[in-house]
């Protein structure tokens, strides 16, 4: 029997964590081609994952350009596709998330009639603009997908209600699966700041913040607010990875270059950043990845938006919404920083998001899907 042509497609950070691991289980899988076609919607910070993860692309667009609009990606996007898919000759092409490589990889994979499997399906704030684009490039790779890995029950509960009737898997997600190879104990850092940083007897805060919808004036809310919580806590240590965004990086160098106890520093690699959070007292963050993996890992997360996508987190208890008005932001960065008890309200290790076997679930799945295996894998419902 031919091998299956299983082709991952991803172009940024976020999705190249949480395809390493399952590119890598496909690997493993005898009757399955795995290959790798990256979009590099980012440059340098999907080329340190791929290297901390030690992947190789079959394929890379080579897209990115700096500042670059969403239409540019998307059409990029596109036209790239179609040589990969003609050369490459998948079977069923994966898509990760709501990026947009995500949204133009799954179109593109329909407009050569290849099937589509969606990984992480179903999440949704159900309001077009937040997160902006990404809530609506989900839906819109919902419409188009044959396969749905959803990591949670709640995400497959989204899809039931809007109608899609048949190929939900509920897996986890495969964020936990690559945590579960970057966190150690005796982990030392390559980035000098870190290695020098007292984590027992400092507060150490780690921040990230880039998303588009808080571009502007919520973005000025945010790091005026972590530039006070540094100047009024003494005990702070706030570290911040700035995303290598131009607009991020501005916003970053006007607001909270020259605090005290702010370290403004390049993007990490994804086992520093692990690490990192493992040893941090806080996360805050609008990013989706760092609320589900802060979690797992018993940090308490506050998260620098006006709604979420994932309340499963919110719902145990680890994760609050701070929203994007400075007051606000102070005011809960504060209390997490000065009152004992509602911290330890929130510090504690929950794993909605999964249990290390997401990929082996996705694999198997596929499997059943192309009649490869008689079982069809049971869901994850932790
Ligand atoms: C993208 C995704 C977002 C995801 C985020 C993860 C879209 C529309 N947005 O947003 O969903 O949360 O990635 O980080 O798909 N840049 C570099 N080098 C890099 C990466 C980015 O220089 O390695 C700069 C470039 O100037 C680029 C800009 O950052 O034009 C913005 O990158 P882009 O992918 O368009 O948007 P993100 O905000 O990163
Ligand atoms: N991350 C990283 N280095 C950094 C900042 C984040 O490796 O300097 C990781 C983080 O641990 C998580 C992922 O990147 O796994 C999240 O990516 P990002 O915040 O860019 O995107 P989002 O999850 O919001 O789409």
């Amino acid at each position: 029997m031919d091998k299956l042509r299983i082709m991952s497609v991803f172009g940024t950070r976020p999705e190249a964590i949480k395809m390493a691991p399952l590119v890598k289980e496909l690997k493993n899988r005898e009757g399955i081609e795995s290959l790798c076609c990256v979009t590099a919607q980012h440059r340098q910070m999907l080329d340190s994952v791929m290297e901390v993860f030690g992947l190789v692309a079959d394929c890379d667009l080579d897209i990115m350009t700096p500042r670059q609009t969403l239409s540019t990606i998307t059409s990029k996007c596109l036209t790239g596709m179609d040589g990969a898919i003609e050369r490459l000759k998948p079977d069923m092409i994966l898509v990760h998330g709501d990026t947009s490589t995500t949204f133009a990889g799954a179109l593109s994979a329909f407009y050569h009639q290849v099937k589509v499997g969606h990984v992480e399906a179903g999440l949704r704030t159900y309001d077009k603009y937040s997160p902006f684009p990404e809530e609506m490039n989900r839906k819109l790779v919902t419409q188009i997908a044959d396969l749905y890995f959803c990591p949670t029950k709640n995400n497959r509960d989204n899809l039931l209600r809007e109608g899609v009737k048949d190929g939900i898997f509920v897996t986890g997600n495969t964020v936990i699966d690559a945590l579960k190879t970057t966190v150690r104990d005796d982990y030392r850092f390559s980035t000098d700041v870190l290695n020098t940083l007292d984590y027992d007897g400092r507060k150490v805060v780690l921040v990230t913040c880039h998303r588009r919808e808080n571009y502007g004036e919520p973005m000025k809310n945010i790091m005026t607010a972590l530039r006070d919580l540094a100047v009024q806590n003494e005990d702070v240590e706030l570290v911040y990875p700035v995303h290598l965004s131009p607009v991020v990086r501005e916003a970053a160098q006007t607001y909270l270059a020259g605090t005290p106890r702010v370290h403004l520093i390049d993007p990490l690699p994804a086992d520093e950043m692990h690490n990192l959070m493992a040893r941090a007292y806080l996360v805050m963050t609008d990013s989706g990845g760092l609320q589900e993996e802060a979690p797992a890992l018993g940090k308490p997360v506050l998260v620098l938006r006006r709604e979420t996508e994932r309340p499963e987190a919110v719902e145990a208890g680890t994760v609050a919404l701070a929203g994007v008005r400075y007051d606000d932001i102070l005011r809960m960065g504060n209390e997490l920083l000065r009152d004992k008890n509602a911290y330890a309200k929130m510090a504690h290790a929950v794993n909605p998001y999964g249990d290390g076997n997401a990929c082996r679930r996705i694999a198997d799945a596929i499997e059943w899907h192309f009649g490869r295996r008689s079982e069809r894998p049971a869901d994850y419902l932790p």
